[in-house]
């Protein structure tokens, strides 16, 4: 199954989902890598890896629905059957999400439906929680409102900052994610309304 990744930054979860391609954890092929920043690690580690590498600029097509548009054109130019958001902070439009319906995947650092939209870190730490974690979903039109995969609690420390946190959300996010990929290839994600049930066995 042909995957793109969109990413607009460091580009860790990436590394992890093409760790497992190349591990077999991943039953899949990263096509494509897609950033909307010239200068994002993630299109850098997809040279390394020999994945075609594209920066789509978003001040090309000032429009969203023209820059998704042109995100669109890549992706069925490659029949890509999975679309994978890993810190890609782009909300897509809802013609974009209707196009790829249920197989487009977000990575988010809560545990949602806590502390959506940017710096999901950040608003936890300040909001007090004791627990907290990551969350993979589908993606729908809202904003981090989709279905929900996979999630996994991380414990809040006294002593936690917000980098602190992160690195430790990064660390179940890069084992989640992959696993979360493999469930949807092996066709073993259901969706019941919202509910995502997965036969793991
Ligand atoms: C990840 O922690 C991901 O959960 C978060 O961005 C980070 C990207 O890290 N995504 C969001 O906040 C989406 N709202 P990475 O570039 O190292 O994979």
């Amino acid at each position: 199954m042909d995957m793109a990744v969109l990413a607009s930054g460091y580009g860790s979860n990436l590394q992890a989902i093409v760790n497992a391609v190349q591990n077999g954890g991943i039953s899949g092929r990263v096509a494509v890598v897609i950033s909307d920043r010239k200068g994002a690690y993630a299109l850098q580690r997809a040279r390394d890896s020999g994945i075609e590498a594209l920066f789509i600029d978003p001040r090309e097509h000032e429009r969203r629905d023209a820059y998704d548009k042109a995100i669109l054109e890549i992706l069925h130019n490659r029949r890509i059957h999975l679309v994978i958001l890993a810190g890609f902070m782009r909300l897509l439009t809802a013609s974009f999400v209707q196009e790829f319906k249920s197989r487009i995947m977000n990575i988010h650092p809560s545990l949602l439906p806590a502390f959506p939209g940017l710096d999901g870190v950040k608003q936890a730490l300040a909001y007090g929680v004791k627990v907290s974690g990551c969350t993979v979903h589908f993606v729908d039109e809202g904003l981090d409102t989709g279905p929900i995969i996979l999630q996994e609690a991380v414990p809040v420390c006294d002593k936690d900052t917000e980098e602190s946190l992160h690195a430790r959300i990064h660390k179940v996010e890069h084992r989640l994610y992959p696993r979360a990929i493999q469930l949807f290839i092996e066709g073993k994600l259901h969706l019941e309304g919202r509910r995502c049930l997965a036969d793991e066995n």
